[in-house]
């Protein structure tokens, strides 16, 4: 069995950056890593993912929004990522599960329970071993996403501060009640420093010294 790491946080709190130099980093300790995020990761996923993040579909209910999502969670769990796993390999996701609970339980004000009951079922019981949430202020994430370029404004984005406010509420919650799987990280801080955190997270898990900040002065990393 491998191992499976998740990253949760809005869009400018760098995940994919962080992600990708993560990716780097195990792969040099000569791990088989996967890298892939929700909703999407799937032929399948990824016209979901249409469907769900188009700006024209303002009609849609609060409860289809949580079954596409978990759709399409179904099926990267069956085809990617626990194979991936089951092959001994690391599995490193933009987003997850929690997603559901922030957006669609905190956010949107469905029951967290039957949640819950749906994300089980739609992930065949498989949740991460760490997940990872870059914490950033809602008013600064959602100035960095507007400054951001090349990036799509999606249905979820244009929801009001309020909305925005309930989510990160919710994945505070979430990791204080869980420290041992959650690491929050403020996403203020330097990409470097936040990429430290995450390697000394991991590093026990490795074996090994995080020799984090030898690597990315080395690597020359943003
Ligand atoms: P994306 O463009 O991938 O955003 P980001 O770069 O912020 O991850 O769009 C994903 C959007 O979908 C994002 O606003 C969060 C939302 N979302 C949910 O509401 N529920 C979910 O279960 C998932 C996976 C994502």
């Amino acid at each position: 069995m491998g191992f499976f790491v998740t990253f949760e946080g809005p869009e400018g709190s760098g995940k994919t950056t962080q992600i990708r130099l993560l990716g780097d980093w195990l792969r040099e300790q000569g791990l088989d890593v996967l890298i892939t995020r929700e909703p999407g990761g799937t032929a399948i996923g990824d016209r979901i993912r249409a469907i769900l993040l188009d700006p024209a579909h303002k009609a849609m209910c609060p409860e289809a929004e949580a079954l596409l999502f978990s759709a399409a969670r179904a099926q990267i769990v069956r085809e990617v990522i626990r194979p991936h796993l089951d092959r001994g390999g690391w599995v490193l996701c933009d987003r997850y599960a929690d997603s559901t609970l922030a957006y669609q339980g905190y956010g949107r004000g469905l029951d967290l329970e039957m949640l819950r009951t749906i994300t089980a079922f739609a992930t065949d019981g498989l949740w991460p071993d760490v997940t990872v949430y870059l914490d950033l202020p809602v008013e600064e994430g959602l100035r960095r996403r507007q400054q951001a370029e090349g990036i799509e404004w999606n249905r979820l984005d244009a929801e009001q501060l309020a909305f925005h406010r309930r989510v990160r509420e919710g994945y505070l919650e979430m990791a204080a009640a869980d420290p041992q799987r959650w690491l929050v990280l403020d996403a203020r801080q330097p990409i470097e420093a936040v990429q430290k955190a995450i390697r000394e997270r991991l590093a026990a898990r490795l074996r090994l010294p995080a020799r984090a900040s030898d690597t990315l002065e080395r690597r020359g990393a943003p």
